[in-house]
């Protein structure tokens, strides 16, 4: 994984069919997903429970492009050889979820995994200060997490003070949470470069009908792109 700011579309697979993970992650991939984004909820950090270490090790060979695990779960600690072993390429943990963030993230790098650190709507960005030379991503939360097709919640003041503390770091700043192709420029104007959206890709296809994810894929970015 080469570091590089162009934008990227995550779609997350949190809104596909849950019946069918294999076939939907081929879909998006041949439809022109950058990346695929698995939401790992425990039913405790969040009150939405989705899938395992087991499930996403059982995503892994569909996933050609990067597999982005978002943990919404705590404890985090316990459960990163797991996702190591699932074959997680960036393995992101909240800040909110535990005491020690900064051993968490040595020890993210430590099982051979990119490190992502998440920021909930109401956390500062100067929460990952004195962990940026611990990161791969910062991912900032435009919804409070837990469930898809949310309303998108202005975080670009956050991106723009991150962008500026990031300097020339290789950190991506991710969005997650309501983006759609009318929210897109704005986080992307703000210095994000990766783009989660789960509703927004999802909606109008299908497994058998998959051209729909790729136009929607395709709004997102240009929308971003041309911002
Ligand atoms: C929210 C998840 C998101 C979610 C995004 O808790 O982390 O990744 O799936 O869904 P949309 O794009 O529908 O807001
Ligand atoms: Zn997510």
């Amino acid at each position: 994984m080469s570091f590089d700011r162009s934008i990227k579309i995550a779609p997350s697979i949190l809104s596909a069919d849950f019946a069918n993970f294999g076939a939907e992650i081929q879909a998006i991939e041949a439809q022109g997903a950058d990346w695929v984004h698995v939401d790992v909820m425990d039913g405790h950090f969040v009150p939405n429970l989705t899938f395992g270490p087991m499930a996403v090790k059982a995503f892994r060979p569909h996933v050609k492009t990067v597999m982005d695990v978002h943990l919404m779960i705590a404890p985090v600690d316990p459960y990163i050889d797991a996702y190591a072993e699932a074959g997680a390429d960036i393995l992101t943990a909240h800040v909110e979820a535990g005491p020690h963030i900064h051993r968490t993230l040595q020890a993210i790098r430590a099982a051979g995994m990119k490190a992502g650190v998440a920021l909930n709507p109401g956390t500062p960005a100067e929460a990952v200060t004195h962990v940026l030379d611990l990161t791969d991503l910062i991912c900032v939360m435009t919804v409070n997490p837990g469930f898809g097709g949310q309303k998108f919640i202005d975080m670009t003041a956050k991106v723009r003070t991150l962008r500026d503390m990031i300097g020339d770091r290789p950190i991506h700043i991710e969005i997650d949470g309501g983006v759609d192709p009318t929210t897109a420029p704005l986080v992307a104007a703000a210095g994000a470069d990766v783009l989660v959206a789960g509703s927004a890709v999802f909606r109008g296809g299908s497994v058998a009908d998959p051209a729909p994810y790729g136009a929607n894929i395709r709004a997102i970015r240009e929308a971003a792109v041309s911002h």
